[in-house]
Parts: C-alpha cells; sequence; structure tokens
C-alpha cells in the first residue's frame, strides 16, 4: 500500500480526484498499471488521458498538508476523514524554520510519495533530496510550454491565449530543485478554443487532463512503473 502525503494551497479539485480515484480503486476498477498490461499499443499518456474517470489502487492518503489554513481543500479532506494538518509559514520565524516543519512532518507521517496537488509553496532542496523521485506536481500546461518562474494559477492560461496557442494541456512531473525543470511523467493536450477565457480554458484543463493525470501517475508509482534515467522517464510494462 502507498503512503501518500497530499500538499494544497486552495480549492483542492485535484485533491477531491485523488479521493475519488482511490474510492473507485476500492470497489474493484482497474487503474492506469492494469490497464498498461492489457494494452501493449497505447501509451500510458494516451490510455490515462482517455480514460473516463481516475482509478487509482493499492494507495492510502496518510495526510493532507495546506499552507493555508483557509484552503477549501482543508474541509474536503476533513469531510472525507482524511487526516489534514495546516503548516502555515506566517506561524514561524523564518523560511528556514517553516521548510524544517513541513520536512518533520513528511518524515513523521512516513510517507512513500508526495503528491502536490495545487501547492503553492517552492519545495526547499532539504525537502527534495529527502524524497529523489518521490515528489510530484501537476502542471496546467505542455511543459516545457507556459511553465517556470511566474506561471501559476491563471496567469498559465493567461499566457497561452496571448500567445494564441491552439493547444494546452496538463503535464504531470517529478518535482527537482528547478521550477517545473523534473522529469516528465505524462501529459495530455486540449484544445483552446477562439472563445475561451483563462477561466474556460482552465476549467476544462482540469476536467479533461489534470483529473486524470494526477491519479493515472499516482496509480503507476504505487505499482513502481515508473523508471528515471537521464532526466527521462519510461514506464514499465
Ligand atoms: C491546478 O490547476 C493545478 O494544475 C495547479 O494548481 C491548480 C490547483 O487547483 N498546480 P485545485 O486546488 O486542485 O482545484
Amino acid at each position: 500500500m502507498l503512503r501518500i502525503a497530499v500538499l494544497v494551497s486552495g480549492g483542492g479539485t485535484n485533491l477531491q480526484a485523488i479521493i475519488d480515484s482511490i474510492e473507485r480503486g476500492k470497489k474493484g476498477q482497474t487503474g492506469l498499471s492494469g490497464l498498461l498490461d492489457k494494452d501493449k499499443e497505447r501509451t500510458a499518456s494516451e490510455i490515462c488521458g482517455s480514460m473516463e474517470e481516475g482509478v487509482i489502487n493499492d494507495t492510502q492518503i496518510a495526510v493532507v498538508i495546506s499552507n493555508n489554513s483557509d484552503a477549501y481543500a482543508l474541509k474536503r479532506a476533513e469531510l472525507c476523514g482524511i487526516k489534514s494538518r495546516c503548516i502555515s509559514p506566517k506561524s514561524f520565524q523564518d523560511r528556514a524554520e517553516f521548510n524544517r516543519a513541513l520536512l518533520e512532518a513528511l518524515l513523521e507521517e512516513k510517507v512513500d510519495l508526495i503528491v502536490l496537488a495545487g501547492f503553492l509553496v517552492v519545495i526547499p532542496p532539504e525537502i527534495v533530496e529527502a524524497f529523489p523521485d518521490r515528489i510530484i506536481n501537476i502542471h496546467p500546461s505542455l511543459i516545457p510550454a507556459f511553465c517556470g518562474k511566474g506561471y501559476y494559477g491563471l496567469h498559465v492560461h493567461e499566457g497561452v491565449l496571448r500567445k494564441g496557442a491552439r493547444v494546452s494541456g496538463a503535464t504531470v512531473h517529478f518535482v527537482d530543485s528547478g521550477t517545473d525543470t523534473g522529469p516528465i511523467i505524462m501529459q495530455k493536450c486540449v484544445y483552446v478554443r477562439d472563445d475561451d477565457t483563462a477561466q474556460t480554458l482552465q476549467r476544462r484543463i482540469m476536467e479533461q487532463a489534470e483529473w486524470k493525470l494526477l491519479p493515472g501517475a499516482i496509480d503507476l508509482m504505487a505499482h513502481d512503473r515508473i523508471r528515471v534515467s537521464d532526466n527521462v522517464v519510461k514506464i514499465a510494462r
């Protein structure tokens, strides 16, 4: 059983997608790893992106951690009976103390994987080092486009619309010491419409891509399917 910590800052729709995917897995639905075994032709990204809904097997959420006490994500955890904690930088003297407290909490919970699901805090090097290839993030664009410093929240989608890009999408990737630079696990493309606003594009990318890719990557981690070599991911099948 993979023990995960989900780190959040806001609404928590990705957290909800993870919770619902684990429930579907408990009811006997097959996650991405199981589907890969039956379909040798399509890539993991293709299979994951075409799933109706996310499914995760053999995984439990050990804790949900938020840096923001007002995050609705904390309420979602509470409603589902999942342990949650708020660790806010405001409660510490400086950043180093906050970073230490966050690392301690993650070690205490003995988690195998850290899932960043809309966590608006830069992960400090000591946490990256303590969890090598054990931290994943969902980013709402096709990395390496529209990512890096300043590309968070609606800014990502505003950038896409400003450029007139015809496709965007989402990327689930490992976290390294850079911003959105870690090895890419899976991606899904979503078409941009002429009448899109940053808000409509954000929502469609969540529905069509994020809520499937993040559960899919967790299921792959739970079944030890991901290999990283020279910053490139290969999925064992
Ligand atoms: C998502 O768009 C995710 O890609 C980004 O932050 C947003 C979080 O949304 N990293 P939610 O809190 O999961 O609803």
